[in-house]
């Protein structure tokens, strides 16, 4: 079959990625009119797809490998070696059933439960302050949720430099250069401190309930038997911690878009209005632009071989904006939720495929329960939002409301 993708940008495209950021693929696949094409990053041919049919073939079992799938600087904040990320196979099976060992309905209940109570704790301390930057206040609040829900001990006084930690991994996992210099470092502490809870739970010498994630990481066996190295528990730990702080951003998206949609609040009447808005969130606004992986079995599409090696990435934010799926995708509007369900392969903020085979982000339910939960939470919040530069620059990433968006709490 011959190759047929149209090919763009035959210089290299990483500055011109960095640049235009979250569209830079949609531009593309409007240029080329295909739903694939083909250009070069770091150096490295790449092919940019998007779609429905283009999930569909990306999620295929054991299709595509993860190993090789990143760029090194951003692999070494967002994935490790030996890490679920990178795993393949019966391999990832294992490892992943670790991580779905912990959301159980009774745990994704105490996970909301915790949240529900650290927020009203920090409603008291907003309403105190003359302004709230609620970016930085609502990764503080997940920062103690979710350290709670693992078992991690968390003093009072730690909480900003954790916080700081945990953020900094993913805020610097878009960049080269200094931020992501910046992430590497406060990384490096952050697993130091990992590490010393896996091995005191190891000893003993901290007690953590069964189901907790600092106990599962700690007492996990891999397929051969053995528990898993220090450095990889405490980086699975970090798996659990630091996308959960990250669910941080689409709050303050939700947020955003109940300021500018006012009229939405009214209809925020029962559960099934708060998820519509929180999947709307999640498609509307932007957080990770692409997944990628090498061609394992090769396959053809579009009368294209994908050989083996080949450098895919499916586009994650033009597939939510995607106006074959939904119609009217530059308009934030819930009811579409309530219209239809998502399907594995059309919403696809947290990557695609069926949850129960190839879906890989362990963590959309818990981002769905907290999400809808913050909807209701910041609905009934008594608050002001002053003048303020809310742009949603699409060519920063990871991107938020310039401000952060500074709220005034009412008591
Ligand atoms: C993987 C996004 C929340 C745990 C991923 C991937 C994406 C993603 C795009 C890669 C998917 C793929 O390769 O197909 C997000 C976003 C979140 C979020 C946008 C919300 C802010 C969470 C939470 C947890 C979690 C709350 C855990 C508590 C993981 C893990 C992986 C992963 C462990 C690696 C899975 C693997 O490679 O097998 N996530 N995620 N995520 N996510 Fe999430």
């Amino acid at each position: 079959v011959e190759a047929a993708a149209p090919v763009l940008d035959l210089v290299d495209s990483s500055v011109s990625l960095l640049w235009e950021g979250y569209r830079f693929g949609s531009r593309r696949f409007a240029r080329a009119g295909a739903d694939l094409f083909d250009t070069r990053l770091m150096l490295t041919r790449a092919t940019f797809t998007y779609g429905e049919e283009a999930a569909r073939h990306f999620y295929t079992p054991d299709r595509l490998t993860r190993k090789g799938a990143l760029p090194l600087p951003n692999l070494a904040l967002l994935q490790d070696v030996g890490s679920v990320q990178v795993l393949d196979g019966a391999e990832h099976r294992h490892r992943k059933a670790m991580f779905l060992s912990m959301m159980t309905p009774a745990a994704l209940d105490e996970l909301v439960a915790l949240f529900e109570q650290e927020w009203g704790e920090a409603e008291r301390r907003w309403a105190a302050q003359e302004h709230v930057v609620l970016l930085d206040a609502v990764h503080e609040v997940l920062c103690r949720t979710v350290c709670a829900w693992s078992g991690v001990p968390l003093a009072e006084e730690e909480v900003p430099e954790r916080t700081r930690q945990l953020v900094s991994m993913f805020e610097g996992a878009g960049a080269f250069g200094p931020r992501n210099w910046r992430g590497q470092l406060l990384r490096h502490s952050a697993e130091k401190w990992v590490r010393g809870l896996v091995d005191q739970v190891r000893s003993g010498r901290l007690d953590v309930d069964d189901q907790r994630p600092l106990r599962v990481v700690a007492t996990h066996r891999g397929l051969d038997g053995n528990l898993l190295s220090t450095a990889v528990a405490a980086v699975e730990l970090i798996n659990v911690l630091r996308p959960t702080v990250a669910i941080g951003r689409f709050i303050v998206f939700a947020a955003l878009a109940l300021h500018e949609h006012p009229e939405q609040r009214a209809r925020l009447t029962d559960d099934d209005a708060l998820r519509a808005f929180a999947q709307e969130v999640r498609r509307f606004y932007a957080f990770f632009p692409v997944v990628g992986g090498r061609v394992a079995e090769e396959f053809v599409w579009r009368d294209r071989s994908f050989r083996r090696g080949e450098w895919l990435l499916l586009d994650l934010y033009a597939t939510n904006h995607d106006a074959r799926i939904w119609g009217d995708p530059e308009v934030f509007r819930p009811e579409r939720f309530r219209e239809r369900s998502p399907g594995p392969f059309d919403l696809v903020p947290q990557g695609g495929g069926d949850h129960a085979a190839t879906h890989r982000c362990a963590g959309e339910w818990p981002t769905v329960r907290l999400l809808e939960r913050a909807v209701g939470l910041l609905a009934e919040l008594s608050h002001d939002v002053p003048p303020q530069d809310l742009t949603v620059d699409l060519t920063q990433m990871p991107t938020s409301p310039r401000s952060g968006m500074v709220v005034h709490v009412r008591a």
